[in-house]
């Protein structure tokens, strides 16, 4: 094989994120459910004989040294492997978002390489590898709907019932550190059941970097305040700058489509389904 093209990496949304603690190193614990939908990035990987990683960028331009660059670099570390790769990210989902779209390419990427190389590594030596990337690499790596604790790398897979989303992300982004490291930040709410979740899937809890986020960028309150304007109950995703509002499928709220036909200029709108599984799910073995 020397060439995969169009591997998707989708985003995902955060049904609701409490805080519940905080480590010795300034890590959070957290407790959250991720759920896969349907606003993905598209990347293509040429194989290289010269050992060299280089990018292109086919939409908005990326820092130098991305994540899928740094993916590439540690399976080489890691593996000793001579290949190199020429990467193509077709990008479509917004940075700063909350909507973990760097973190998917990474998990993307690791997967592409991990067949691309011929190295045949099994998910968990992935799921190692992609956790010093990124909090969020190993729920991608897994490809499933998860209840996720510790720092991020305690997955759970769940079922969802089907969803239908409307998200929106204005302009401004918001740095995840900052926004965790705000002193005003709640870190001691109670710890949550996946019973209790799976009571009210689309209702349940609330995000606790919202608070947070709300008066850091004022962007934020407007999407959450045009939402209730149009009957939506909108939350951020992540530490945002994503707000979505979310219904089971098939019970689009009336006042959609007028939402949808209002939309201040400069945002990204876009309606989006929850994903059942990560499409590239089974690319690794996880039996080794
Ligand atoms: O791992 P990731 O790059 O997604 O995290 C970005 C930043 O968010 C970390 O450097 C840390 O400041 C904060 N973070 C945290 N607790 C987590 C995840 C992220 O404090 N569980």
């Amino acid at each position: 094989m020397k060439a995969l093209y169009d591997v998707p990496a989708p985003a995902k949304l955060n049904l609701f994120l409490h805080i519940t603690g905080r480590r010795a190193d300034g890590y959070h614990l957290l407790q959250s459910v991720f759920m896969l939908i349907d606003w993905q990035d598209r990347l293509h990987f040429e194989r290289r004989a010269d050992g060299l990683i280089t990018r292109e960028d086919l939409t908005m331009p990326l820092p130098q040294v991305d994540l899928t660059v740094r993916a590439a670099q540690a399976l080489q570390a890691r593996t000793g492997c001579g290949l190199g790769v020429h990467i193509g990210i077709h990008k479509s989902i917004p940075a700063q978002a909350g909507m973990g779209g760097g973190s998917s390419d990474a998990a993307t990427c690791l997967l592409a390489l991990n067949r691309l190389w011929g190295l045949n590594l099994p998910l968990n030596t992935l799921c190692q590898i992609g956790e010093t990337l990124g909090a969020d690499v190993p729920f991608f790596l897994r490809g499933h709907n998860a209840w996720v604790e510790g720092i991020g790398e305690h997955i759970t897979p769940i079922d969802l019932p089907a969803a239908g989303t409307l998200v929106v992300k204005p302009p401004a982004g918001l740095s995840t550190p900052a926004i965790f490291s705000s002193p005003g930040l709640r870190r001691n709410t109670g710890t949550a059941t996946i019973s209790g979740f799976a009571a009210n899937p689309f209702g349940f809890g609330h995000n606790d970097l919202q608070p947070i986020a709300r008066t850091m960028c004022a962007e934020v309150e407007q999407v959450i305040e045009w939402m209730a304007l149009h009957g939506l109950q909108g939350r951020m995703t992540g530490s945002g700058s994503a707000v979505f509002a979310v219904w089971p499928s098939g019970d689009e709220p009336n006042a959609l489509r007028e939402a949808l036909a209002s939309t201040p200029p400069g945002w990204l709108v876009k309606q989006c389904s929850s994903m059942e599984v990560h499409p590239l799910c089974g690319w690794a073995t996880s039996d080794k």
